[in-house]
């Protein structure tokens, strides 16, 4: 568990498979800039299991699941490094209220303080003002833009991409440092 201010964020369990697929299913839990994912229960349990993705929910103090924070390897092919990435969602009833940008942080202090990593990554839709808002509130800056990256409802879209280095970031925001592990 990783404890922040407001929220906490807890990798995903077995038990946790069906509300998360009920998400990843929901047009209005994925928001207007997302793709269209129509997943499984047997195909987020497969997920759960790779190395590759790991899928974090965003709970408020009192336990409540509120979204979900994921971070994930991309290859890059020019160079054939794997770079890490993170993405999310919050069920619309608990946007506005700063949960995501904390939850971001949060990810971006465990992430640097638990793996030898330079960067870290994030791509969002240009329209996407608040997921914008989030990465920067985080400390990510924008590089540039993908053009027609996305296919989301049917039409080719342009993604920013934003990256936060190890010497940006300088230090936790959220989570510290112990001797033997990381905890708020
Ligand atoms: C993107 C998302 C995760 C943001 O989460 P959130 O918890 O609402 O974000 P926060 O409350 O931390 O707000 C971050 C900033 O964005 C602003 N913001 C929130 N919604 C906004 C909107 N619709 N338009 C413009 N700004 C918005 C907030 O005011 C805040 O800025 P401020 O600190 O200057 O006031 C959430 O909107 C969401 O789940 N959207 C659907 C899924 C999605 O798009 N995921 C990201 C894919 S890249």
């Amino acid at each position: 568990m990783l404890e922040g201010k407001t929220v906490n964020l807890r990798v995903a369990e077995k038990e946790d498979v069906p509300v998360f697929v009920e998400w990843a299913n929901k047009l209005e839990v994925l928001g207007e800039y997302q793709g269209l994912v129509q997943m499984s229960k047997g195909e987020a349990e497969k997920m759960l299991d790779t190395s590759d993705v790991r899928l974090f929910l965003v709970e408020k103090k009192d336990g409540s699941k509120i979204g979900f924070i994921a971070h994930f390897h991309v290859l890059h092919t020019g160079t054939g490094t794997r770079q890490l990435e993170v993405g999310y969602s919050l069920i619309p009833s608990e946007r506005g209220k700063g949960y995501c940008s904390e939850a971001v942080k949060i990810m971006v202090d465990y992430l640097f303080l638990s793996r030898e990593i330079v960067r870290i990554q994030a791509q969002t839709d240009v329209r996407n003002v608040a997921s914008q808002k989030v990465l920067e509130k985080a400390g990510f800056k924008r590089e540039g833009t993908l053009r027609k990256t996305g296919f989301v409802r049917g039409e080719w879209t342009d993604d920013y991409i934003y990256s936060i280095l190890r010497e940006e970031w300088k230090e936790p925001k959220i989570l510290t440092r112990t001797e033997r592990s990381v905890r708020h």
